[in-house]
């Protein structure tokens, strides 16, 4: 069965190779002809674990091309929609998905079936997709078949979550969810779910911004332990204890593709006080890097070194969109002389480091933003060797406090207060 996925991003290249791996004959899609490139040489242009054997796999056995030229998706069964979704000041922005639903609709044969992959607002399956396809084929639909099929998949973790998770497949009538079932059910072992479009759209969202309202909650009682001098990562073990509580973990802010958007995806078309409550969650999240900023003023003087241990938005990965580093870098720049340090990361608007001695040499601060595995590995008395004053700010939790301690250096950490 050969289908088409129309964007190679962190979400369409994972989901091309991994549905080349299960056999069927993949055209990528793409508008960057250096990205195409790259894929039809087998080299990834994203970090993903395992993506970069299983791609050459699939490429070598001709299994996935990617391309720049639409026409190539004319014969394919279905045609799986990747492309971005941003947000622009609370709005989505949908330009895109349109376009590639244009470029789609030219093409669109009778009997093919449209899976949008791309996180939408609610309706826009209905009210957006079905209409420029119709308008483009000339064809009604029940001719095509269009659905929404949400990508859950976690970047670090995508080469196993494409064959396990559960698919949601939501589709405008029976027939659509039908016709796409036939391609996932050959890809994950975690079965597919029927449900509506409507009700698929909404609980994408609602996944997302259900993560996104439990960290606000987190970072609330982080700047309350703050003032009462209690430490939050405590109160969340022990409140997690309990068998039905299951508190996220505060930070120096949330990054990423998904939860600095999706919420907003959700709250815009509520009104009131619901509406209120998933921004004010978004807000606050938007609000930690500021005040990690300020931790970090309230630790070293004006002018001197502060090194940022992490630029990706998460621990393992190389993923640095709205990554809460180049904000606080951003707050901080003017006022110290930053470095930051990144084992994973290989491109960046702002100058960074893989050398970790390096980015903590004369530096009179340390201060851990993102959760990568190999902090928790740092040899603390070979870092106080090339510091100038011995201070820690643990955002994320992740350091051992009495091996830094030993080290001869003052531990401080977001969350918790004197
Ligand atoms: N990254 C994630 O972890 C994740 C997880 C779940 C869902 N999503 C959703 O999946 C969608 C894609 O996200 P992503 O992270 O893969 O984005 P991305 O920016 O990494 O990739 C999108 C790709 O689409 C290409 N593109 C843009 N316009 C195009 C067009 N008209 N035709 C063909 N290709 C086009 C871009 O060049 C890019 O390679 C978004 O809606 C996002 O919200 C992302």
């Amino acid at each position: 069965m050969k289908v088409a996925v129309i964007g190679l991003g962190y979400v369409g290249l994972p989901l091309a190779t991994a549905l080349a791996y299960k056999g069927f004959d993949v055209i990528g899609v793409d508008v960057v002809p250096k990205k195409v490139e790259m894929i039809n040489k087998g080299i990834p242009p994203i970090e993903e674990p395992k993506l970069p054997e299983m791609l050459k796999e699939v490429v070598e056995k001709g299994k996935l091309k990617a391309t720049t030229n639409y026409d190539e998706i004319r014969d394919a069964y279905a045609i799986i929609i990747a492309v971005p979704t941003p947000v622009k000041e609370g709005k989505p922005d949908l330009s895109y998905l349109e376009s590639a639903l244009r470029e789609i609709g030219k093409r669109l044969k009778k009997g093919q079936v449209v899976i949008i992959e791309s996180t939408i607002p609610p309706g826009t399956t209905q009210n957006f997709a079905k209409k420029i396809l119709e308008e483009e084929s000339g064809l009604k639909h029940g001719e095509f078949y269009l659905v929404h099929a949400p990508e859950r998949l976690a970047p670090g973790k995508a080469m196993v979550e494409l064959f396990t998770v559960p698919k949601l497949v939501g589709g405008l009538t029976k027939e659509d969810v039908e016709a796409a079932k036939k391609v996932y059910e050959k890809l994950t072992s975690g079965g597919v779910i029927e449900t509506s479009a409507i009700n698929a759209e909404m609980s994408k969202l609602a996944e997302n911004t259900f993560r996104d309202l439990n960290i606000a909650f987190a970072n609330a009682l982080a700047l309350l332990a703050e003032e009462l001098g209690a430490n939050v990562w405590e109160v969340i073990r022990l409140a997690n204890t309990h068998p039905r509580v299951n508190i996220h973990l505060p930070g120096p802010g949330v990054g990423g593709p998904c939860l600095t958007k999706d919420p907003y995806m959700l709250a815009n078309p509520m009104k009131g006080l619901a509406k209120e409550l998933i921004i004010t969650g978004r807000k606050l999240n938007e609000y930690m890097p500021k005040h990690f900023s300020e931790l970090i003023e309230k630790l070293a003087k004006p002018g001197s070194k502060v090194a940022l241990l992490g630029l990706a938005y998460k621990g393992g990965v190389d993923d640095i969109r709205e990554s809460p580093t180049l904000k606080i870098y951003e707050y901080l720049k003017d006022k110290y002389e930053l470095s930051v340090h990144d084992p994973y990361v290989k491109e960046a608007p702002i100058p960074f480091t893989k050398d970790l001695k390096e980015a903590v040499k004369g530096a009179s601060l340390i201060a851990v933003v993102t959760d990568h595995p190999d902090y928790k590995e740092i040899d603390w008395e070979e870092v106080a060797k090339l510091v100038k004053e011995k201070v820690v700010l643990d955002g994320r939790n992740v350091l051992d406090k009495e091996r830094v301690e030993r080290a001869g250096f003052e531990y401080k950490a977001l969350g918790v207060g004197e």
